[in-house]
């Protein structure tokens, strides 16, 4: 069950998996333990303290494991539903494995699962979350298109009933393909790339106007939003209540938030009549949405004080908004879900076998957009396929099994893996190695493609 070109790993020296490996994640987890230390100063009460220290002793022994490049040890049994399908993995398949020569996908999704192991073995611990500071300043640092988006977005989406039904099909076809790509760009500020960025770097990031997304098209190198549009055309026609479309979410803050500007236009043009978003069960990736950082935005929104700098007006279309998604919630119109299997080192490849209520789940749903860089690398297995090879093959039994949904990456092209650019695709990257050599790490270019699935 496996795709016929290899996985990236670690030792693959001049990929980007082996820059990850080697300096971005004890990066990383230099910075958590600084963050944990910084919650630690602000103990008083000694059990608590003693508690947190450990979990940070355990934080440095996982940083001696990491750069001394030690072999994968069994994830210890601290109760949480995903054990088993870790253990089972790393004993099937990484045995005797170290953090180089393991896949790059495993063995980073590995290091992610230690780091929350550090905390889910203490008494006081469990639930914290080393990089929720990071992810909460991600939204506050993005006022102008968070802005830009809630002054146009918080009055309800109407028809014009003064315009022919034609002309209003195409008015919700512009809107639905702007908010696709407001949907996707939002993926280009992740915090485990771009922690560096100034206010002005990230500013032209997001920009959300009409002319920046015209020209931000240009960089979506396999672009299948048009036959997006038509599927979720058909989602609309569902009988007898319209249908269900699944976010399989990727990052907190200013991402979600655009995620969710997308899945409210989708639920008030009718297009959808049921949204459900995946997120993460505990820290995952950085910046990954868990469901404090989901409650956190959203009441943030309705009741917080972040941006002190705007007007009422502006702030009043924000807290609109806000009042709007809780409302979905309380109606469940919006569905927020966490199964263990997101936080797994599997790829998607295997999510029909090793998970399969969840497969049986994500089957009833008329289209599941997963979001994202990693989403994307667990989706094609995260391997070495030629860019030209369709989206359809490379994603194998998520399009292939009976039963799997109808199927859209979208994506901004972080890592080494890049497929589904067209017959010329090959042509494309190669032309891209040459003349910008990081291209595929920029979060400049992007995805958007779709699988039509098989019916079970
Ligand atoms: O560490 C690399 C990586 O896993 C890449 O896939 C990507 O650069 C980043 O982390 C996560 O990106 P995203 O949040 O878009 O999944
Ligand atoms: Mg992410």
């Amino acid at each position: 069950n496996n795709p016929p070109w290899p996985a990236y790993r670690g030792y693959h020296e001049y990929s980007f998996a082996h820059a990850t490996m080697q300096s971005r994640l004890p990066t990383i987890l230099g910075k958590a333990i600084e963050d944990a230390t910084r919650t630690l100063n602000f103990q008083c009460d000694e059990d608590r303290v003693i508690d947190l220290r450990r979990c940070i002793d355990r934080m440095h022994e996982l940083m001696t494991d990491l750069s001394g490049n030690a072999k994968l040890r069994p994830i210890i049994d601290d109760g949480e539903a995903d054990v088993a399908l870790w253990n089972k993995e790393i004993a099937k398949f990484f045995q005797g494995k170290d953090f180089m020569n393991a896949p790059w996908l495993f063995a980073e999704a590995y290091k992610y699962r230690r780091l929350h192991e550090c905390f889910s073995v203490s008494k006081y611990w469990s639930e914290y979350d080393v990089f929720y500071r990071q992810k909460n300043d991600t939204f506050s640092r993005s006022t102008e298109a968070v802005f830009e988006l809630s002054m146009r977005f918080a009055e309800s989406f109407k028809l014009r009933p003064n315009l022919s039904s034609a002309a209003n099909l195409e008015a919700e076809r512009l809107m639905f393909l702007e908010l696709t790509q407001v949907c996707l760009w939002g993926n280009s500020t992740d915090l485990s790339l771009l922690i560096n960025m100034t206010e002005e770097q990230i500013r032209s990031l997001q920009s959300t106007g009409g002319e920046h997304l015209a020209a931000t098209e240009q960089n979506i190198l396999g672009n299948e939003m048009e036959r997006l549009w038509e599927t979720v055309k058909q989602v609309r026609d569902k009988k007898p209540a319209g249908g269900r479309i699944d976010f399989v979410l990727d990052n907190a803050g200013f991402e979600l938030y655009c995620d969710c500007v997308y899945a409210d236009f989708l639920i008030q043009s009718g297009l959808a009549s049921e949204i459900h978003f995946h997120g993460k069960r505990f820290a995952w990736f950085v910046s990954d949405v868990t469901k404090k950082d989901w409650e956190w935005l959203i009441n943030n929104m309705v009741y917080g004080n972040l941006f002190p700098n705007v007007s009422d007006v502006e702030m009043e279309s924000l807290r609109c908004l806000g009042r709007r998604w809780k409302q979905y919630e309380r109606d469940g119109l919006w569905v927020y879900e966490q199964h263990p299997f997101w936080c797994t080192g599997y790829t998607f490849w295997d999510l029909h076998s090793e998970a399969p209520d969840l497969f049986l789940d994500l089957s009833k749903s008329d289209l599941v957009i997963f979001k994202g860089d990693l989403n994307h690398r667990k989706l094609t297995y995260d391997c070495a396929a030629p860019a030209s090879t369709p989206f359809e093959e490379a994603i194998g039994p998520m399009a292939s099994s009976a039963g799997a949904p109808k199927v859209a990456s979208l994506r901004t092209i972080k890592s080494d893996v890049v497929v589904g650019l067209g017959t010329n695709g090959d042509e494309t990257a190669k032309k891209l190695d040459e003349t910008e050599p990081g291209w595929k790490i920029s979060g400049k270019y992007a995805v958007v493609l779709l699988s039509e699935g098989r019916p079970g």
